[in-house]
């Protein structure tokens, strides 16, 4: 029998809880994890459907025995563009991160028998925009701005008690991801498929990035490797300003990439401490996924480009 048929049998029968499965991240994770094999539970605040549950079963009902893995990817869209940048947008940004966390830990640490697993989505929004500095896991940050206190307290509420040492803790902070599906890349298909994209601003600022395949391929990795925990920077390999990426995208779609978005217009679209994500940026290393082994599918901003620059897709794919 192949070692993959092994490995699918392995994994039947065993759960996953992923809370934001029905996100953009969380709906790709989930078919990635059907197709191989795992049953997947969604937590979510409008379930629909017997695979699905509210926060308030995994309060009262706790995890199950055959509970495999944990993910988190929920948490409010900062870059929701109907949503002004007030104290109450920020809290709800902050809540929505912080009590889901903490409520899969509590479920966790009061579990029976306690997942392999606990995956926490983070963003590299933890480290200090820079033009010069590299920033691998080990480098300083998340105490400077709202962003970066934001990721810290998130990677905070993810701790488990004594008790649920044996539980692997992985910490994804997560550069932008590149689906055709969703996030940035659906923001901005449609200014590059009428010909008037570019970069944001200078186009100098550093765009840390990763392809929605590699970053659910990083997850999936993170729950079935054995000997991975601790905080990956969840990015590709290959570092590219933004104009670099405005270039490839504007290649892969045959098309110009010759109108820079001023700054000022993203600054008052979203006020400068949101808009930052995109005119500022980080050069990210994902040292310890390359340690451990993780291969990229798109490890190269050209090849992760062509990959979304289809006109048409489904949820499950390009046409
Ligand atoms: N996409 C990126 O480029 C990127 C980059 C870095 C980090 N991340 C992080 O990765 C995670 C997943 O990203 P994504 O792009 O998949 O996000 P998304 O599409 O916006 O989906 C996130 C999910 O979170 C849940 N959610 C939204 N608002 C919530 C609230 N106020 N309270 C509780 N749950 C809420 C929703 O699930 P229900 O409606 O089912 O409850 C939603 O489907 C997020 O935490 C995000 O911050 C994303």
């Amino acid at each position: 029998m192949r070692s993959s048929k092994l490995q699918e049998l392995r994994r039947n029968g065993r759960s996953i809880r992923i809370s934001g499965g029905t996100g953009f991240v969380g709906r790709a994770l989930c078919g990635a994890l059907r197709q191989v094999g795992y049953k997947v539970f969604v937590v979510s605040r409008t379930p629909e459907g017997p695979d699905m549950m509210t926060w308030s079963d995994v309060r009262r009902h706790g995890l199950p025995t055959n509970c495999k893995a944990v993910v988190n990817t929920a948490g409010e869209n900062i870059f929701n563009v109907k949503k002004k940048w007030t104290e109450d947008f920020q809290q709800e940004v902050i809540t929505s991160r912080l009590y889901t966390t903490s409520v899969l830990a509590k479920a966790i640490n009061g579990a029976e028998k306690k997942p392999e697993a606990f995956v926490c989505m983070s963003g590299v929004g933890y480290y200090k925009p820079s033009q010069t500095a590299e920033y691998t896991e080990e480098s300083p940050g998340g105490d400077f701005d709202f962003l970066s206190e934001l990721s810290t307290n998130w990677e905070k509420c993810s701790e488990l008690k004594p008790e649920a040492k044996e539980v692997r803790r992985v910490i994804i902070r997560s550069g932008i991801v590149l689906g055709r599906q969703g996030g940035v890349i659906r923001d901005m298909y449609f200014p590059f498929y009428f010909g008037v994209g570019g970069p944001v601003g200078s186009g100098q600022q550093f765009f840390p990035w990763i392809h929605i395949n590699d970053i659910v391929g990083l997850i999936l990795f993170a729950i079935e490797n054995n000997k991975v925990k601790g905080v990956l920077n969840g990015v590709a390999p290959q570092a590219v300003t933004n104009r670099e990426f405005a270039t490839a995208l504007g290649k892969a779609m045959w098309r110009p990439s010759l109108f820079p978005l001023p700054k000022f217009v993203l600054n008052v679209i979203f006020s400068p401490e949101r808009a930052k994500i995109m005119t500022e940026g980080q050069k990210v290393i994902p040292k310890r996924a390359l340690e451990y082994g993780f291969t990229y599918d798109y490890p190269d901003i050209d090849s992760a480009c062509r990959a979304c620059a289809h006109l048409t897709y489904t949820e499950h794919g390009i046409y």
